[in-house]
Formats: C-alpha cells, structure tokens, sequence
C-alpha cells in the first residue's frame, strides 16, 4: 500500500464576480513510504495549493487525501509542513520555537533539549538559541522552520519553496542536510522547487506540473545511486535529467504566460 494516496483531488476557488478559478485539474498520484518526490511547476500551476490540501490546511474541491489508508481530514502531527514564507511563532525565541512540536507531543525535557540543540547545530545556528525570530535574518529564519520540522521527526515532510529565499551556498547546504537525513531515515518527503539541479539532486522522483490548471504532466523516477554528494551535479546522467526537464519546464513555463 502506498503511504500517501491522492486521488482525483481537484480544487477551484471562488473568485471576483462569481467566477471561479480552476487551481488543480483532478489529480491522481500515489507516493510511497521513503519516497522523495520533488515538484517542479510553473508559477501559479497549484503546487502549493496540493501541498496544503495533503497538509490539511486546505480541502480538496473534489477527491481526497488518504494518508496510510485513512482520509486527511485536518492538520496533523505525521505531518511537517515548511512553506515558503517564515511561519515562526514571533513571541517564541529559536529553541522554544524548536521545541514547540516536541513539548506539545509530550516528549521529556532532556530529549527536547538534545534534539534542538542537534538541530540547531545541523542548520548552522548555534549562538542564537534564545534570539527572537524578529532578531533573524530571514534565511536564518527558514533554517529555524527547517530545524522545527525535522526536529519533529514527522512521517511525511510537505516542503514549499523552503530553500527559495537562502543564498546559493547556504541553500547547497541545506539541500545536502536534507538529501543526508533523508538517506540515514529514510522519510517520505514531497517537496515543491523551481530550481531544476535542486529538483534532480534531493530526488527519488520528479513531478512536473503542468500550467494552471494544474495536472501532473510527467512523473520522472531519479536513480542516480546514494550517497549522492553535490558533484554529482556534474554527471552526464545528471545533465541528461536537467535537459530533459528544462525542455518540459520551459514548455510549461510558455503555457502559463500564454494563458
Ligand atoms: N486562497 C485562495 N483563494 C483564491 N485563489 C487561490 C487561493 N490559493 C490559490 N489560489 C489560486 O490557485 C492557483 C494556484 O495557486 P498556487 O499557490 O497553488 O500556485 P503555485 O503552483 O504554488 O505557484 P508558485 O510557484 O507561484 O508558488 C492560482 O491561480 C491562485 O490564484
Ligand atoms: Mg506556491
């Protein structure tokens, strides 16, 4: 049985005037236990918005969600959501912010404690244990959303555009972080990107968007052997997935203008 199971999810939204936006064309995907899919998609093609619908943040038009057999019907703890802005809690400094998920879970003080300050340590933010979010910059405050979520230890991490506001070599980084715990825990991760090499790199599996209204227009197994260290970016069968998929991207991209 697969872990994750959308089935003919669909979502419209009302908008000005009575009329309504088609986000999500009806979409069929399963995703297995340990996969890691990254999703690549023109801007506006309703990758966030089936994000939040696996979240739970948002319901699905038409569809569900089953997560180990069982509907989606809210939020939960099995899964740990990222987004692309900074959702810290401002009134929480990093550790408290961290630890949130933990102590609501009822884990004992000392394991809190150990897994913050490993986490911390992992997103490069020891020293600023007790700055407020305000006191960040905000690369440093998606690394504390980052270390929040994985601090978690969900079954499912939902990952919207968390790197797209760091630099370059911090966000190199935070993928090689990422690509280490997934390889050493082996989670089901579902990450939306549009960077392409960032897309490949983190991969088991590529879904490509179409333009809005959004459908799964390929779905591309990645097997470049693990570990995989980032000069693997440089490969022949790497640059061989990138042209594939710039050519796909690049024709989506065109669409969604044309529109
Ligand atoms: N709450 C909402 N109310 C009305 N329309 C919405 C809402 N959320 C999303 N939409 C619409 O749904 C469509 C898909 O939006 P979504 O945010 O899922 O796109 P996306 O693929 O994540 O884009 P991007 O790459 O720019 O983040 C857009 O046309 C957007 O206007
Ligand atoms: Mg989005």
């Amino acid at each position: 049985m697969n872990q994750l199971s959308i089935q003919a999810v669909s979502r419209s939204f009302a908008g000005p005037g009575g009329k309504s936006t088609q986000a999500l064309l009806p979409v069929d995907f399963e995703v297995g236990e340990n996969d890691f899919v990254t999703i690549l998609g023109p801007s506006g093609c309703g990758k966030s918005t089936m994000l939040r619908i696996v979240a739970g943040l948002d319901f699905p038009s038409t569809g569900q969600v089953l997560l180990d057999g069982r509907a989606v019907t809210g939020p939960g703890a099995d899964r740990g959501m990222v987004f692309q802005s900074y959702t810290l809690f401002p009134w929480l400094d990093v550790e408290q912010n961290i630890r949130f998920g933990l102590r609501e879970k009822g884990v004992t003080a000392a394991l809190q404690k150990e897994r913050c300050d490993y986490f911390i340590a992992k997103v490069g933010l020891r020293g600023f244990e007790n700055h407020y979010p305000k006191q960040l910059s905000g690369g440093m405050q998606q690394r504390v959303a980052i270390a929040r979520a994985l601090a978690n230890d969900p079954k499912i991490l939902l990952m919207d555009e968390p790197f797209g506001a760091l630099d370059n070599q911090t966000r190199v980084l935070m993928q090689e972080l990422l690509l280490g715990i997934w390889e050493a825990e082996r989670k089901t991760v579902l990450f939306v990107t549009h960077d392409i090499d960032e897309a490949i790199f983190m991969a088991s599996r590529v879904a490509v968007f179409s333009a809005r209204p959004g459908r799964i227009k390929s779905d591309i197994p990645v097997n470049l052997p693990h570990p995989r260290h980032y000069t693997v970016k440089t490969t022949p069968a790497f640059m061989e997935f990138k042209a594939r998929l710039t050519e796909e991207i690049r024709a989506e991209a065109i669409a969604a203008v044309a529109h």
